[in-house]
């Protein structure tokens, strides 16, 4: 969209425009309302749909210190669950790490993501926040200049154009942020090969630990979501639809891989949610762009193996709007100008360790599966081992 095709049309301003209402646009909208910016959120989707998408629900010990920090920690505080034992089940039999006493002895905390999102979009909103819901950015524009602006389409169809200082793109991995990048910008993608069958079940968890298990079949995860909610994961063929196996396939698949004829059956229950996740990893070479800065999955997308995302995103958007306050505020910009480069040394940590752990779970015969059974044994029975596993699955 150029200059002349706004005439006419609606135009409006804030110093920051936010794209996208997940964690990291609204924890950036949440620190910068703190300081005094002027920012807006433009979100796609409707305040239904971000209120209640359930995703991942495992907090970092340094996510929890950030929201703590901010005092966005309420209903954390009040209904999140420390966690820190997890449990392989393989062909050589079970084992559990107590990772929250091993590593920096720091536990995860369990909170569903929709319930987090859900407390910021209150706190934001309360403290005055503007946000355009069923608003969706289809262009970023300007940015290699001082006047970077977004073109948004508004629910009746109008597209507004909002001039601002900076942009920052938090709208995922198919957002307006990385659509809008200029020609010639570098990403680097991996797949992993690996396919998996994502499940939302009303049902009460069946352990009271993260279950990873390995088996001939395929790899299959256990983990609590909430009381009454739990999330399993069964590695499935790629190309499966999300709803090719029935109910009860699916809970005869969970059972026979998590092992239940030797460690008693699962809890099973109505299946609410499903989804097919193809595991992959992009990170661009930079996050920022000029005046376009990008966060979250937007920036980078991590396979959910060691449930990395949301905690990245948290960790971006608090740097990203130190960064902000410290340009609009006191004109210094070179915490603007490190954005990128600190933001990519966190991540890269954690696609290492992703990648490590998709290695642990998924083998392909005959080598590829004679290290990873290696891989495993040195995870149960090396101390250091597993002090690495538990600071690298539990840091950020
Ligand atoms: N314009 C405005 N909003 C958009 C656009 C657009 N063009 N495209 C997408 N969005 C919105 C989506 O509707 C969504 O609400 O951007 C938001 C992005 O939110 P998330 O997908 O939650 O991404 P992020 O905030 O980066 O959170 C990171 O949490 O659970 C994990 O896997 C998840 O790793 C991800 C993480």
């Amino acid at each position: 969209m150029t200059d002349s095709q706004h005439i006419g049309k609606g135009r409006e301003s804030a110093d920051i425009v936010i794209l996208g209402a997940g964690p990291a646009g609204l924890v950036l909208g949440n620190l910068l309302l703190r300081s005094g910016i002027d920012c807006v959120v433009l979100e796609r989707t409707g305040r239904d749909h971000v209120l209640n998408r359930a995703r991942a629900g495992f907090l970092a010990a340094h996510t929890v210190r950030v929201l703590r920090r901010h005092g966005l920690d309420e209903g954390l505080r009040r209904s999140g669950r420390e966690h820190g034992v997890c449990e392989f089940r393989t062909e050589d039999g079970r084992f559990r790490l107590d990772y929250q006493r091993l590593g920096n002895g720091e536990p995860h905390t369990v909170y569903p993501q929709h319930e987090l999102v859900a407390d910021l979009l209150a706190a934001y909103v309360g403290a005055g926040g503007r946000i355009h819901f069923d608003t969706e950015a289809v262009e970023v524009g300007g940015a290699d200049g001082d006047r970077p602006w977004v073109a948004a389409r508004e629910p009746d169809g109008r597209t507004v154009r909002w001039d601002a200082r900076y942009v920052a793109a938090c709208d995922g991995r198919h957002g307006a942020g990385r659509g809008s990048l200029p020609e010639g910008a570098v990403r680097h993608h991996r797949d992993h090969g690996v396919s998996w069958l994502g499940l939302l079940a009303e049902a009460p968890p069946s352990l009271d630990a993260v279950g990873y298990a390995t088996h001939p079949r395929g790899f299959a995860g256990h983990m609590a979501r909430t009381a009454d909610i739990t999330r399993y994961y069964l590695q499935c063929d790629r190309g499966t639809a999300a709803g090719d196996w029935s109910e009860e396939r699916i809970w005869d698949e969970l059972d026979l891989r998590m092992r239940s004829a030797d460690y008693g059956p699962l809890r099973r229950g109505r299946i609410l949610q499903r989804t097919v996740v193809d595991l992959e990893s992009d990170v661009l070479a930079s996050l920022r762009y000029g005046s376009l800065f990008l966060a979250g999955d937007a920036g980078g997308l991590i396979s959910p193996a060691a449930a990395k995302g949301a905690n990245l995103a948290v960790l971006e958007a608090e740097l990203l709007a130190e960064a902000f306050a410290d340009d609009l505020h006191r004109g210094d910009p070179e915490p603007l100008a490190r954005y990128s480069d600190r933001c990519l040394t966190h991540i890269w940590r954690a696609q290492e360790f992703s990648h490590w752990m998709i290695r642990l779970l998924h083998g392909a015969p005959p080598f590829q599966e004679g290290m990873r059974r290696s891989r495993m044994e040195s995870l149960r029975t090396s101390r250091t081992h597993q002090d690495w596993f538990a600071e690298q699955y539990v840091g950020i």
